[in-house]
């Protein structure tokens, strides 16, 4: 069981994401708990003012700390009554975060508790970064208008791994990146489509010759794609064949 808690200025974004597919049954099988909260309601003034000009000038508004300060007191307050231990992680989504990554994921998916605060405009004052914070995640190296995008990422990643989530969790193990390598491809039915006929080795029922015809297509997949991937992966004996199959050819001038 897993709780993650959001906190965002414009709640009504999350609405459908989580309200359909594995997600949605994931919540009412009790698997997972996921609460959006609008930081407005945490912004004492008459207007409910959660940014604020920049210190020292600049274009833009900056996210101001009071409110999110209040909403993580509120969040952890609830969560203690309704019996969670209270050890929430603050996750900000901001580029300047630590990459996200699928080790990352499989790292959250132990915690029990995650609120995650989703930045705007020119970002978040810095004192919620060092004083409520305990780990920033960018989900990649380019900017996006809020982090709202970016807890869904987080959100979904993490969701999947949480025990019971998945209907089948053997194809985690081969999923790509997982196991180190890209996937193999997948077909299913009709076997062929426009004349395009699905490889026959998937049809010919020899489950030791679709085993390996997978792993030297993810091997080969992987080779071509993210060759990075390789240099990490852990690799068996047996992959020096499908690897040394692929020839470089060396560059014509
Ligand atoms: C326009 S961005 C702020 C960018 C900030 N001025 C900077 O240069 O680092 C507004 C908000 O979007 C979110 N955001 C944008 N790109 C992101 C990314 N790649 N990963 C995670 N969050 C991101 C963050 O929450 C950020 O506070």
């Amino acid at each position: 069981m897993m709780r993650f808690d959001v906190l965002t200025i414009f709640p009504e974004m999350f609405r459908g994401p989580f309200d359909v597919s594995v997600l949605k049954r994931a919540v009412e099988a009790g698997l997972i708990t996921i609460r959006v909260h609008d930081i407005r309601d945490f912004a004492t003034d008459r207007h409910h003012t959660t940014d604020d000009y920049p210190f020292g000038g600049g274009a833009g508004m900056v996210m101001k700390a009071p409110p999110i300060f209040d909403a993580v007191t509120y969040v952890r307050e609830e969560a203690r009554r309704e019996g969670w231990s209270g050890n929430a992680d603050v996750i900000a989504l901001t580029p300047v975060g630590r990459p996200f990554h699928q080790r990352i994921a499989q790292e959250l998916a132990k915690r029990e508790h995650l609120i995650l605060i989703c930045g705007h405009y020119e970002g978040i004052d810095e004192r919620v970064h060092e004083h409520l914070v305990t780990e920033e995640i960018s989900i990649g190296d380019y900017v996006l208008t809020g982090g709202e995008l970016p807890a869904m990422v987080l959100v979904d990643a993490v969701a999947r791994l949480v025990p019971g989530v998945l209907g089948a969790p053997e194809s985690l193990a081969e999923e790509s990146i997982s196991s180190g390598l890209l996937e193999y491809p997948q077909y299913t039915r009709p076997a062929t489509y426009r004349g395009w006929r699905v490889p026959s080795v998937l049809l010919s029922g020899n489950h030791q010759a679709i085993a390996r015809w997978r792993r030297a297509m993810a091997l080969q997949r992987t080779y071509w794609r993210r060759p990075d991937l390789l240099l990490r992966a852990v690799l068996a004996r047996s992959d020096a064949d499908p690897l040394s199959e692929m020839v470089v050819l060396p560059e014509v001038q």
